[in-house]
């Protein structure tokens, strides 16, 4: 990644903007600055044009969804337990904004921020904003530049920046919730029946880890064979979806698989009727899989709802919880002085048709 994050030293007065992005195979996507959101991704599908992400009609519905649709989420995706972590002996107290835990960076959080907008071309565009030092009480002024490219392949690279005057934890990601098969207009009585549970995901990762009913790690990584959690082959995803104790617990899958270092795909979703697949590749070391438990009553595109399991998240992170768990296998989530935080996730689309 060539890009630089952009000095920020004025603060200008910011509008809503949506920005329209578009490469030579019809493929559209469509961004916001107001919380960096990814709003609308359609490709044309035997000559069809489809939609493959949940939105809203509006960017006021957006502001009052609570399900992060697209948002970037930060400054630490997922949970903090206890809303509270340790640097170097010292305790930082969070905002909790879930029980006595912080979920997605806080109560107002990236997703809810509008955000500058840089380099705006029709292939790409970068978003900035500045974390205070202290925001929701993490320590260390964040500078974040998010940018979204659309490239020639149908692919959605999203790549992430930050530097920090503080050592602070740092987890990025996108909440872009998909349904290969359509996000199409349907009334309440047939909305039942768009079961983004019908696609088949495969994931490369052995372990997963496992969660307390609130989504708390419980500090065990496990095989995936444990509570039928293995996705290392494709499997439509409602297949025996209550069977399993650890969706049980979570209403679904709310799950976070370790990913393997050397693979370099880290999971794929097909469309349930086989014409669409998107790769999800990442330099980030996990991989959250959230089967939109929650979702009934989100407003949808066309003025009414959607129900829960209406899309599936795929969010690349660092595991939840890591800065109470230094001991697991991944990289460090703290972010230091004079270091340059910087991944990449990027949503290949391929059309089998
Ligand atoms: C979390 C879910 C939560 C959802 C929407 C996901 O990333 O893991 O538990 O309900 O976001 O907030």
């Amino acid at each position: 990644m060539s890009i630089t994050i952009p000095m920020l030293t004025v603060f200008p007065q910011l509008d809503e903007e949506i920005i329209t992005l578009t490469n030579k195979n019809g493929m559209t996507i469509k961004l916001s600055n107001y919380g960096a959101t990814w709003l609308s991704c359609v490709i044309p599908i035997a000559g069809v044009a489809r939609e493959m992400l949940l939105g809203c009609a509006s960017l006021a519905e957006y502001k009052q969804q609570t399900a992060y649709l697209g948002a970037t989420v930060g400054r630490y995706a997922n949970r903090i337990a206890n809303a509270m972590f340790n640097i170097t002996g010292k305790q930082y107290m969070l905002t909790a904004n879930q029980g006595k835990n912080q979920l997605h960076g806080g109560i107002s959080g990236f997703d809810k921020r509008l955000w500058s907008i840089q380099n705006c071309s029709s292939e790409q565009v970068t978003f900035c904003l500045v974390s205070p030092d202290g925001e929701e009480g993490f320590p260390g002024k964040l500078t974040v530049a998010v940018t979204y490219q659309l490239t020639s392949d149908n692919s959605v690279s999203i790549q992430f920046m930050a530097n920090t005057n503080k050592a602070t934890p740092v987890n990025l990601t996108n909440h872009a919730y998909f349904n290969l098969d359509g996000d199409s207009a349907h009334s309440d009585e047939e909305s039942r029946y768009c079961d983004a549970r019908l696609q088949s995901l495969q994931i490369h990762a052995d372990h997963y880890l496992l969660v307390d009913a609130d989504g708390i790690p419980t500090g065990d990584l496990m095989p995936v064979m444990q509570h039928d959690m293995d996705l290392r082959q494709p499997k439509r995803l409602i297949d025996h979806f209550w069977e399993s104790h650890a969706r049980r617990q979570t209403s679904g899958y709310d799950h976070t698989y370790l990913l393997h270092k050397k693979q370099p795909i880290a999971a794929t979703l097909t469309s349930a009727d086989g014409t669409v697949a998107m790769d999800v590749i990442t330099s980030l070391p996990a991989l959250h899989v959230y089967s939109g438990n929650f979702l009934q009553g989100t407003p949808n595109r066309w003025g009414g709802a959607y129900q829960n399991f209406a899309g599936i998240a795929l969010e690349a992170q660092f595991l939840p919880d890591s800065p109470n768990h230094p001991e697991w296998p991944q990289p460090s989530c703290f972010l230091h002085p004079h270091q340059t935080y910087q991944h990449e996730i990027c949503y290949r689309f391929h059309s089998k048709t």
